[in-house]
């Protein structure tokens, strides 16, 4: 493990070392970088893998005040991660609130752009009730501890039927969602007050890869779809029976999706 440093915040991470354009994984929500274990297993024997723990999460620094937290902030992380890593240019690939991130890194650091993976993720804001729900969430969590979110979400965003497949994925996102309260409420607040990428989508000029779970709920297929077609050239492929957190839920699939990528970009 490796730590950079983003004005005096910690930021741990992942150098798999190896050949090719590196990818930098940006973990969603309440994950840290072990929710990619699948694809460094999978690609980090040749390919150079960075994997950033964002502020708050993981074993990274843990700033206790909510405004340390946007999404221009923890792409302001992954920068200085690849920086102290030596890397100029990255297919960065996001999941989720990676995804929001991923959004923001390409607004102000496009030229460390070399691809863009975005999977289970959406370009529009929070809409009135989704910011309202994110406060109470907020509430909770400096009340009682994440413990109701650790136990909520796991079932609330995979498929039934990975959950049918493998009885470990619901303890096993238990402990990847196992990260400090303020983490969770910093990261909440992040994604709150995340501007709307939208009118981004037409001037993506790097190669793309949209991945979706096609039980995601929360990021579900129609949103994919809608960045698939206004990000010109970019390529589409729903991972059958997966719901939210794809990478995990159906790691064989993701990668195969990730390999094919790589082929046709020739990265
Ligand atoms: C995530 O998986 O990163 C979050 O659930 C996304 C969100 O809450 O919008």
């Amino acid at each position: 493990m490796a730590r950079a440093d983003n004005g005096g915040v910690g930021i741990n991470y992942l150098d798999t070392g190896g050949e090719g354009t590196p990818f930098v994984f940006i973990h969603g929500f309440p994950l840290d970088g072990r929710m990619w274990e699948p694809q460094v297993n999978a690609l980090g024997g040749s390919r150079r893998l960075i994997v950033p723990d964002l502020r708050g999460f993981g074993d990274s620094d843990v700033p206790e005040d909510r405004s340390a937290y946007s999404v221009d902030s923890f792409a302001d992380d992954v920068k200085a991660v690849l920086d102290d890593a030596g890397v100029d240019k990255a297919i960065v690939c996001g999941l989720s609130m990676g995804g929001y991130i991923t959004f923001a890194f390409l607004r102000k650091y496009r030229e460390s752009v070399a691809a863009l993976v975005l999977a289970d993720t959406r370009a529009e804001p929070d809409p009135p009730e989704a910011k309202e729900k994110r406060t109470g969430q907020q509430e909770q969590v400096s009340k009682d501890g994440p413990g109701g979110l650790i136990e909520a979400l796991p079932n609330a965003l995979t498929s039934d039927r990975s959950r049918a497949k493998n009885e470990n994925l619901v303890p096993q996102l238990k402990q990847l969602m196992d990260n400090p309260g303020a983490g969770f409420i910093g990261a909440l607040e992040a994604m709150k007050n995340r501007p709307d990428s939208s009118d981004d989508l037409a001037g993506v000029d790097v190669p793309t890869l949209i991945v979706v779970g096609e039980d995601d709920g929360l990021t579900p297929p129609d949103a994919a779809r809608t960045m698939h077609e206004a990000i010109g050239g970019s390529q589409m492929v729903v991972i059958p029976e997966a719901g939210h957190f794809s990478n995990l839920e159906s790691s064989d699939e993701f990668n195969r999706a990730l390999e094919a990528f790589l082929t046709d970009t020739n990265l």
